[in-house]
């Protein structure tokens, strides 16, 4: 559940003060690194924050109201940061919490439209699979989305929570037999409905994607909602004037609220780089 209000009532002064903001990602963990990685690609010159709430990750598993909760303070820690807008990079915050744009009176994104809008325009026979958390899959979110538009579609969902731990502990080797069975397993349903449009509705599943590619075959399209959340996110900047016109190193700055040794452990793998040279910190997430 997200959308986009106007922001058109900032000052010009305010505009400009914006601009020099950075740009404020969270998620529950490690997987909100797949958007940041493409964010920071398409836009090198902008300043990130990113938020992973390792301490209390999976929120795919978690109730509405936690997830509710979670995703408030996780905003509200980026606010206090100073971003100019926030991106919650996370498929089950997108499709479980509100828009917090006016709550937190800065403009504000999820993944679930960006990514409806490239699988609608990537398929061809109208039969489209989603896979997520299972707090994405019961909240019926993509398939909400995309039925709203085009009716006549078929939207094929699946659960697939236990493909988050293993993208948190690593364990993505598309030639690893334990990968490979558990990405099987769960993609064979959508297989047998002739999908050939494939949403990863989570943004830890990326980090699968060569095992998921090889079990549903190169005729299915898989559409990362990392990248096009940030696709999205340059778009939204780019239309209130709040993108950074002048050269600028690009710093990206992370917090944690479990200790950081872990995800300086795997962000590496996340972010396509040999190892993260940035500092890591820990914060007290129940404060905000
Ligand atoms: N990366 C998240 C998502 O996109 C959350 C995974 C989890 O915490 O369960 O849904």
């Amino acid at each position: 559940m997200e959308t986009n209000k106007n922001y058109s009532r900032l000052t010009a002064a305010e505009v400009m003060h914006m601009i020099n903001k950075a740009i404020g990602i969270f998620d529950s963990g490690l997987g909100g690194l797949t958007a940041a990685r493409e964010i920071m690609e398409i836009m090198p010159g902008e300043d990130i924050v990113y938020f992973g709430d390792t301490g209390r990750v999976p929120y795919g598993s978690k109730s509405k109201e936690a997830i509710n909760k979670y995703a408030r303070q996780d905003a509200r820690f980026l606010k206090k940061m100073g971003v100019k807008i926030i991106v919650a990079a996370c498929g089950t915050v997108s499709s479980v919490a509100p828009d917090l744009s006016d709550e937190l009176g800065l403009p504000y994104t999820g993944v679930v439209n960006p990514t409806c809008f490239t699988a609608v325009n990537a398929t061809k026979n109208g039969k489209i699979g989603v896979i997520g958390t299972a707090a994405t899959i019961n909240s019926h979110s993509y398939k909400r989305r995309i039925q709203e538009k085009h009716p006549e579609f078929e939207v094929y969902e699946q659960h697939c929570q236990l493909f988050v731990s293993f993208v948190e502990n690593g364990l993505v080797d598309p030639d690893d037999e334990l990968v490979r069975l558990m990405v099987k397993r769960y993609m064979t349903p959508l297989k047998e409905s002739g999908v050939d449009t494939l949403i990863l509705g989570c943004t830890h599943f990326p980090l699968l994607a060569e095992a998921i590619q090889r079990e549903m075959g190169d005729g299915v399209t898989l559409i990362d909602s990392g990248k096009e959340t940030a696709i999205y996110t340059k778009k939204i900047l780019s239309e209130k004037g709040l993108l950074r016109t002048e050269p600028n190193k690009g710093e990206a700055r992370f917090y944690v609220s479990d200790t950081p040794a872990d995800f300086e452990k795997f962000a590496g793998m996340f972010l396509k780089k040999s190892s993260l040279e940035n500092h890591v910190e820990h914060i007290n997430i129940e404060e905000y």
